[in-house]
């Protein structure tokens, strides 16, 4: 398999072309972005946090941004006199659903590779919307799904393979986008801590290199789930894990971190059922609906803010909303942890 990172790209892709060429874009485009950066329950005595609401992007997710940065940036490589485009990745779930809303809005072929384990609503949607799907055996994650999405390409080069885990478009994104976003709404001010769940690493790489712009001494925290941990030498596993996120699995890390060369990266491991658990805790707390692995940022966010005074300031990242079955996991796994540790919570 091919892990070698493409796109060095500058800047965010310019979406002019794909604008031009597909005026329907236009009200998503406009609804892209620009999301709020609120302040959440932290802990007493520490930093405090404040976490970028992505759910608010048109299809639900932050990777409504990096679809539409990789569709923008094969439209504008690709030549439409030779043939129509079609677009090709793997994912695990948010990404498949932005680029199969995308290609139908704009008739745009998308072939998704997603695991066997996919909620039937969510394959229920990417069928709605068109989309080719092939199914992966879960157990084999991250690594399997990019492996089949190469596959599929090799065989017939007429998909475009957009590669979120390799496309550096990924990462422009975020750095150029979402962190220039997050620097702007800090006002002058600048972050202490940066922590973010690591699927693809395009987040946690992209937003950290507009951060430290304004500190280079920026704490960064990572977020992955405890039954498959970033970097992890155990083979990836079917294991139920907060979803968008994970381990490779024998030892590979994501390319976009190694890219990073960072000496220090910590992660906070989350197990699913924490993260679940904080999911309920939090919409308790706050009355806002929020993912699993927005729940574990979270988390880990409190985390670091313990180890920040109180006047430095964390930032995070919900990436999307979740779901009503996750949510209700949740409320049952908060009060059996909290029957036996009622001491834990309290802000
Ligand atoms: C719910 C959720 N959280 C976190 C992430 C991680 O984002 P990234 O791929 O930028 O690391 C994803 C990515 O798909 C996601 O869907």
């Amino acid at each position: 398999m091919n892990l070698e990172l493409f796109n060095h790209i500058e800047r965010a892709p310019d979406p002019s072309k794909a604008l031009d060429m597909f005026p329907q874009l236009s009200a998503f485009y406009s609804a892209l972005g620009n999301t709020t950066l609120m302040p959440v329950p932290g802990p007493e005595g520490g930093a405090s946090i404040l976490a970028k609401l992505e759910f608010e992007n048109p299809f639900g997710s932050v990777k409504d941004r990096t679809a539409f940065g990789m569709f923008c940036e094969a439209i504008n490589n690709h030549d439409f006199h030779k043939g129509s485009l079609k677009l090709l990745d793997s994912s695990g779930g948010n990404m498949g659903r932005a680029l199969a809303m995308l290609g139908n809005l704009c008739n745009i072929a998308v072939h998704l590779v997603i695991p066997d384990s996919s909620p039937d609503v969510l394959v229920r949607a990417l069928r709605e919307a068109n989309a080719q799907l092939t199914l992966v055996d879960s157990r084999y994650f991250l690594l399997g799904l990019m492996a089949r999405a190469q596959e599929i390409a090799l065989a017939d080069p007429g998909w475009t393979l957009l590669a979120q885990h390799l496309n550096l478009v990924n990462v422009a994104v975020h750095r150029h986008g979402t962190g220039q976003e997050i620097r702007r709404q800090l006002r002058g001010g600048k972050a202490g801590g940066w922590v973010a769940a690591v699927g693809t690493g395009g987040t946690l790489s992209g937003v950290y290199a507009a951060l430290a712009q304004d500190n280079p001494a920026l704490n960064v925290l990572g977020t992955t789930p405890k039954e498959l941990p970033f970097g992890t030498l155990s083979p990836p596993n079917g294991r139920d894990k907060f979803a968008g996120a994970g381990g490779m699995g024998f030892g590979f890390r994501q390319p976009f971190i190694t890219h990073m060369k960072l000496n220090k990266l910590p992660f906070n491991l989350i197990g699913w059922q924490e993260s679940l658990a904080a999911m309920y805790e939090f919409h308790k707390l706050t009355g806002i609906r929020i993912g699993a692995s927005s729940a574990a940022n979270w988390k880990s966010a409190c985390r670091l803010a313990q180890t920040l005074k109180p006047g430095e300031q964390v930032v995070t990242l919900f990436a999307d909303a979740g779901n009503d079955s996750d949510l209700e996991k949740g409320e049952v796994f908060f009060t059996s942890a909290n029957r036996s540790n009622p001491a834990k919570i309290g802000y």
